[in-house]
């Protein structure tokens, strides 16, 4: 495997931390073990219609629609700042095909200053985003294996999977027999928003079925280090993952509510404190 780049284990959530010029004025960027970007696509993509985020109990609903500048646009106005902030730039790429998929890891993947990409395979609704749909683990295992090819030496991959609590041990071991490095445990959730609209639903009331789904992969594939995700609030969540065997975390919708969160998190991990265990769930 590629060296491990993350100096701590507490990352952003991708889509949550925004370009990252707005969140480094609550905080120092390098002061995080990565900043994950939103997922970058080939071509630009305008989103979804208006409303795209609603709250809904203990978490939020988004339908943002994957929206981005494209991997051009991304290049160009987005990752010099993030490198200038002195982020651990992890690049997430979504695309319409394998295909696309390929390209983006080419490009991406040999881009300096980018330490890791990695892979979304878990947009809730991918057919109505029009993106690729790899629920299947032979599908997840084929895109994998189609971004590996072109990494530059030393880039790490990450892939992140839904938490899906029937198949994701299965198709985590799909993408790491497909070259990846690491997997990410889950993103936000099938649901819709009021008007019926499709989205991804996140927040602490995702939270317990993403750390069982963080424990299955850890439990299945000792080998393979797993990033859990899903309804990190603060620390004490965060150790309930590292306890269930993820060797670190990305903290999304909390970011909504505090801008501050993933640093404090991250401070606070390096104190020791008493274990998770015996918390409530809120
Ligand atoms: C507004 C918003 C935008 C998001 N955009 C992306 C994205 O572009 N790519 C992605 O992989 N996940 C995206 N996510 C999912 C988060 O990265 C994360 O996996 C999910 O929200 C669960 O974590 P959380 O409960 O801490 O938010 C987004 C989530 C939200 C709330």
């Amino acid at each position: 495997m590629s060296d491990w780049p993350f100096t701590n284990p507490v990352l952003t959530a991708s889509g949550c931390g925004g370009t990252g010029r707005d969140l480094a004025a609550y905080g120092e960027l390098a002061a995080l073990g990565g900043f994950v970007t939103r997922s970058v696509t080939l071509q630009e993509r305008p989103g979804g219609a208006e409303p795209r985020i609603v709250e809904s109990p203990s978490g939020l609903v988004n339908a943002i629609g994957l929206q981005n500048p494209g991997v051009v646009g991304f290049l160009r106005d987005e990752l010099p700042a993030l490198l200038d902030l002195g982020a651990s730039v992890v690049v997430s790429i979504a695309g319409h095909s394998l295909g696309e998929y390929a390209e983006l890891a080419r490009t991406l993947g040999r881009t300096d200053g980018v330490v890791a990409l990695e892979v979304n395979l878990s947009v809730p609704d991918p057919l109505g985003s029009g993106l690729l749909d790899a629920r299947e683990p032979f599908q997840a295992g084929s895109v994998v294996g189609s971004c590996r090819r072109d990494l530059r030496a030393g880039m790490l991959l990450l892939v992140k999977l839904r938490s899906d609590v029937t198949r994701v041990a299965e198709t985590a071991r799909a993408v790491v027999e497909a070259g990846a490095d690491a997997v990410v445990v889950g993103n936000a959730q099938p649901a819709a928003l009021p008007d019926g609209r499709a989205g991804g639903l996140s927040g602490s009331a995702i939270r317990p079925q993403s750390l069982r789904c963080a424990a299955e992969v850890a439990r299945a594939l000792p080998e393979t280090p797993v990033i859990g995700c899903g309804g990190i609030m603060d620390a004490d969540d965060a150790r309930a993952y590292l306890a269930a065997g993820a060797c670190a975390v990305q903290v999304g919708t909390a970011l909504f509510h505090d801008p501050t969160t993933a640093f404090r998190i991250a401070q606070e991990l390096e104190r020791p404190t008493e274990p998770a265990a015996g918390k409530d769930d809120r």
